[in-house]
């Protein structure tokens, strides 16, 4: 289940990377990122204008500013906040240079030589939007140029973030710094009276590589002219953009809304004192009932919500832990204090999708090409490139129940554009017999999902060896979409697909 850090292809001349054993760690107070500030001039409509530019911040104390492509002028970019069903619409500007400071691959699809080397085009992940505001890969644009986007948020309240996704070089953008919070909020919701305003903090994980001199740091492959990496794991983890940051609490109950915003590294995080969290909502919002876990374990693309209780630990200190590393303390103050917010034992009704509501079945491989060539290896979705032509094409309205065969030892983060959906389960099954037999033989039961996965989802972990079947209303408008893996390195390289939502009669 866990990945393991994998170095397929030694990267070539590294440079000196920043020594984290040599940094003072909890420095640096947790920042939060700011919040977006709708533009006045514009009548009724909620309109926000960001830029998409170079602006550089220090990750920590004692090192120098980092240089980052994002938006606004921070990492994570500012939180646009919205209310379910009140529409808003973002001005995102490209302002950024003309030169990439990370190394294209121009083997990739999508960032072929003639491709300006500088382009970018803006998704708000777990978003239900018509398809021209929905940051299709292809429908990027260059410096001086902006796009508007219409966000109709008729949808539940949840954590939804905004990141880059240009063909071919989104995984260097999301590096560079293009991502942010998008929180979209309910009156069912705050309801609830869950921990707010100063007790609700976002986390956004991110993981880098970074040279001693504070850059980013993105490795390249031993082959001439084709730099591209399977992976990209770095050792410095920042949260809202610190490393090693430290976050000031009192004895009370906080809402944490986690993201994990990597290319690509899974955390599996715990905190040193064996304290729990409460789950309380996953990718598309509340779960049914507050789930208690010790061991948070999370892909890139997905968010958890969490609530933390500090009541019983006036005046300590406790780490937060991903897997055996320290990446932030929590400092509790010793003054008691009243808390008025609750953790209710039901959060809302999450009604389970029945199977016989599906009107079809897809069986989608996520599989591993091996070139003889020596070439890197490329993971295909279902077998197929995306330029092939449109295999999976959902009538609008219509459920579906998606099997992700993972044949291949990795687990990958499956993400739909424009849906949310319910994980029925997962069950082993016998790669090796399935790819040069072309039989199905399961190894063992289906597996429920996880309590914390009992919620809505738009992005699961295909586990490897396993078929995870996901259950899919394709409700919202038609049109083109995308479905992929969001480990930015296997996506930018073939592990995404086309999908068209058909209007009813055209099908
Ligand atoms: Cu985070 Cu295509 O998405
Ligand atoms: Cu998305
Ligand atoms: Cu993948």
């Amino acid at each position: 289940m866990a990945r393991t850090q994998m170095a397929h292809l030694p990267a070539a001349h590294a440079p000196q990377l920043l020594n984290l054993d040599q940094l003072t760690p909890f420095v640096d107070p947790l920042p939060r990122p700011p919040l977006a500030q709708p533009s006045p001039a514009n009548g009724q409509r909620r309109f926000y204008r960001l830029p998409i530019q170079e602006f550089s911040c220090q990750v920590h104390r004692d090192v120098p500013a980092t240089r980052f492509w994002g938006y606004g002028n921070s990492m994570p970019g500012p939180t646009i906040e919205a209310r379910s069903g009140e529409e808003i619409f973002v001005e995102w500007r490209n302002n950024l240079p003309l030169k990439h400071f990370l190394p294209i691959d121009h083997n990739l699809m999508g960032a072929e030589k003639d491709k300006p080397e500088v382009r970018t085009v803006v998704h708000l992940h777990g978003a239900k939007v018509p398809p021209a505001s929905d940051g299709y890969p292809e429908d990027w644009y260059v410096p001086g140029t902006a796009k508007l986007y219409h966000h109709p948020n008729r949808q539940d309240a949840a954590l939804l973030w905004y990141h880059d996704h240009a063909m071919g070089i989104n995984r260097l953008n999301v590096c560079a710094g293009m991502l942010g919070l998008y929180i979209i909020r309910d009156s069912y919701e705050e309801g609830l009276n869950l921990p707010k305003g100063e007790f609700e903090i976002p986390l956004v994980l991110t993981d880098r590589m970074l040279r001693a001199d504070g850059q980013l740091y993105y490795p390249v492959s031993q082959r001439p002219g084709a730099p591209w990496l399977p992976e990209y794991v770095g050792e410095a983890v920042l949260i809202n953009g610190k490393l090693l940051p430290y976050c000031e609490v009192q004895p009370r109950k906080y809402r944490f809304r986690l993201l994990n915003g990597s290319n690509g590294r899974f955390f599996f995080l715990s905190l040193a004192n064996g304290q729990a969290f409460h789950h309380v909502g996953s990718d598309q919002g509340l779960l049914p009932c507050p789930v208690e876990a010790q061991r948070l374990t999370i892909a890139p693309g997905e968010r958890m919500d969490l609530v933390l209780d500090f009541t019983d630990h006036a005046g300590e200190q406790i780490l937060l832990n991903d897997q055996a590393v320290k990446i932030m303390q929590f400092r509790v103050a010793k003054e008691k204090v009243p808390d008025a917010s609750s953790l209710p034992a039901k959060l809302r009704v999450v009604e389970r999708m029945p199977e016989h509501a599906a009107v079809r079945t897809r069986r989608l491989t996520l599989e591993e090409v091996d070139y003889l060539t020596g070439e890197p290896d490329v993971h295909l979705l279902d077998g197929k490139r995306w330029h092939d032509p449109v295999s999976e094409n959902p009538v609008l309205d219509t459920t579906e129940i998606w099997e992700l065969m993972n044949l291949t030892d990795d687990s990958h983060p499956i993400h739909l554009h424009l849906v949310r959906f319910q994980v029925l389960d997962r069950r082993p099954l016998n790669t090796g017999v399935y790819l040069y037999q072309n039989k199905l033989v399961y190894t063992g039961d289906a597996v429920p999902p996880e309590p914390h996965e009992m919620g809505w989802k738009d992005t699961v972990r295909a586990t490897p060896g396993a078929c995870t079947r996901i259950i899919v209303n394709f409700s919202g408008y038609p049109g083109r979409y995308v479905w992929h893996c969001h480990i930015l390195e296997h996506e930018d390289n073939e592990m995404m697909r086309p999908y068209d939502v058909i209007a009813p009669g055209k099908a």
